[in-house]
């Protein structure tokens, strides 16, 4: 098991004391094919079991996927209301799609993500194509798709830590935390000015 990185406990102390379902909300940031950052909103569905690696889903018809298939840097951004906290969060992003093969742990992951979604969620999956242009025949009336199994356009999406930036606005003066993981994998914190 990767032992867990230093940020770890102050992120999960921040989604403890922020309980509200908006609080599991943020940004992520991908680089687009033009080279310029594209930004959307996306739902925390979790860390990967004993890793630092949080789990994100999306649909692979989306802009997203294509931008990370090209450019697999990613960086989130989350900001806390209660707590007054942001979490910038930058790394690799790993796409586990109908094509990762079925002997590769994520591919199950895949399969139980799915599995763990709302109806209402799934659904949206078999909608007509994401950020196409709308057309009144597109029919979103659609039968819900098989629970078990993934449609293939479902895609779990990985982002491996490999920076943090902490900034903490309680307190006077504010307080900021860089975390970065070198090549061995190890961690280390630097405080510095907010
Ligand atoms: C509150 C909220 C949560 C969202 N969650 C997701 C999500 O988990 N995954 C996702 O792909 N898009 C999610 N979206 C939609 C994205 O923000 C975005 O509109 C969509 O993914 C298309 O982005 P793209 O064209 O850059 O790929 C969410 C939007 C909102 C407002």
């Amino acid at each position: 098991m990767v032992s867990l990185a230093p940020w770890r406990s102050s992120l999960s102390h921040a989604l403890h004391r922020n309980r509200k379902p908006f609080a599991r909300y943020f940004q992520l940031a991908t680089i687009g094919m033009d080279g310029i950052p594209a930004n959307r909103t996306v739902v925390f569905r979790g860390f990967v079991d004993g890793t630092n690696q949080i789990k994100i889903i999306t649909d692979s018809r989306s802009q997203k996927y294509d931008q990370i298939r090209t450019r697999s840097h990613g960086e989130i951004c989350w900001y806390f209301t209660d707590t007054r906290e942001q979490f910038r969060i930058a790394g690799k992003l790993i796409l586990v799609d109908k094509d990762t093969p079925t002997d590769d742990d994520f591919k199950l992951l895949r399969d139980r993500t799915w599995q763990d979604l709302s109806e209402s969620a799934r659904l949206q999956f078999i909608w007509p194509n994401p950020g196409k242009k709308r057309n009144p025949n597109d029919d979103f009336t659609v039968d819900p798709p098989n629970p078990n199994q993934p449609v293939d356009n479902f895609c779990l999406l990985i982002l491996n830590p490999l920076k943090v930036d902490h900034l903490q606005l309680r307190g006077n003066p504010q307080n900021r935390y860089l975390y970065e993981c070198d090549e061995f994998n190890n961690w280390s914190v630097v405080e510095v000015n907010p």
